[in-house]
């Protein structure tokens, strides 16, 4: 009698559990589009685990950005659930790709409290991909952006960033920016991001590394897809391609701390054209 009612009890309990755990089990698999790298399938159900493992403390448990360090963490770490991703290959509005997605995570973001992932394995990387894409119904209704194409990167001479500064002056970058790259130009202290929260334009002068990568390549990409989430606009509008590669140009002469051939171009033309060079910003008013 006692042993029945134990037995009808566990088939109880049994059948609660299976009720509480196979939708959940469900819905994770359902609500992941998945995530596809180099060959790799994400497992959104295993990402869970890392996530939670790994992520959770500053991306929040919903997504949204607000896990329990995040109000100590500058800038805050992305909410998940807008979607709105910064580094990707994909036009301004879209969603990024796979791949743009794996990079930021192997990479980690520079200057911020974004760690880089490598130690993960790829695999890992990919199957917490396919978890963090659960997070938003963007990801079902839209697919990712077509990513923009690059042209060959013509040579670093001093025409092309020549060319490069008039561009910066002429598409007010120097306004966030400032004249000689510092993050210092008029309109930087008034900017924000997509939460309302204040945002510092990058400072060239200072800075060796981008949160967008190392190469000329991810310079490109940079101002011809715009950064979502932040007052930094696409200018696929407005630029040339190859007006696009002159201002990467000019961009490396704003670094002193970093080695290129378009800086070395630089130096020696401003040591012999002084009195030529107009300062940036000039026409209006922001100049120095
Ligand atoms: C210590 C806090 C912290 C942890 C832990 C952390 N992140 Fe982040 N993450 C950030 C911050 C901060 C940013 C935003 C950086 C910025 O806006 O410059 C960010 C941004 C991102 C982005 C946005 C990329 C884009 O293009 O906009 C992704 C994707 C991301 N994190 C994934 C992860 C994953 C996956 C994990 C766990 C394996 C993780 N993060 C763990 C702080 C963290
Ligand atoms: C309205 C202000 C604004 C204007 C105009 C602007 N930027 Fe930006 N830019 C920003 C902000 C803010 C960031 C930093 C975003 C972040 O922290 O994620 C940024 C970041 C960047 C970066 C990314 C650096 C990295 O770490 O990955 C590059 C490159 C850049 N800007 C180039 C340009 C160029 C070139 C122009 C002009 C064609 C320009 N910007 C115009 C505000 C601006």
């Amino acid at each position: 009698m006692v042993r029945s009612k134990i037995a009808i009890w566990r088939l109880f309990l049994a059948a609660t559990c299976l009720a509480l755990f196979v939708p959940g089990a469900a819905y994770a698999q359902e609500e992941s589009v998945g995530a596809h790298v180099n060959g790799l399938t994400g497992d959104a159900h295993e990402g869970k685990k890392l996530y939670r493992r790994f992520c959770i403390g500053c991306h929040g448990a919903e997504g949204n950005g607000e896990g329990e360090n995040a109000v100590w963490i500058d800038p805050r770490p992305r909410d998940f659930v807008t979607a709105l991703f910064r580094w990707r290959s994909t036009p301004t509005g879209t969603l990024p790709t796979d791949d743009d997605l794996y990079n930021t995570i192997t990479r980690g973001v520079v200057d911020t409290l974004m760690p880089t992932w490598r130690p993960l394995t790829p695999q890992q990387r990919v199957d917490l991909l396919a978890y963090i894409k659960s997070f938003s119904p963007r990801w079902k209704s839209q697919k990712p952006g077509t990513p923009i194409q690059i042209p060959a990167e013509p040579p670093e001479t001093i025409d092309s960033v020549l060319h490069g500064r008039q561009l910066f002056d002429q598409m007010q970058c120097w306004k966030c920016h400032g004249p000689e790259g510092r993050g210092d130009g008029p309109s930087a202290v008034t900017l924000t991001d997509d939460k309302g929260l204040p945002i510092k334009p990058y400072n060239f002068h200072d800075g060796t590394r981008f949160r967008c990568g190392e190469t000329n390549q991810d310079l490109y990409k940079i101002f011809m897809t715009g950064l979502d989430g932040t007052p930094m606009p696409s200018f696929a509008d407005s630029l040339k391609p190859n007006d696009a590669w002159d201002l990467v140009h000019f961009l490396r002469t704003l670094q002193p701390l970093v080695k290129s051939k378009s800086r070395d171009e630089w130096e020696a033309y401003r040591k012999t054209h002084q009195n030529e060079i107009k300062p940036l910003g000039e026409q209006a008013g922001g100049g120095q």
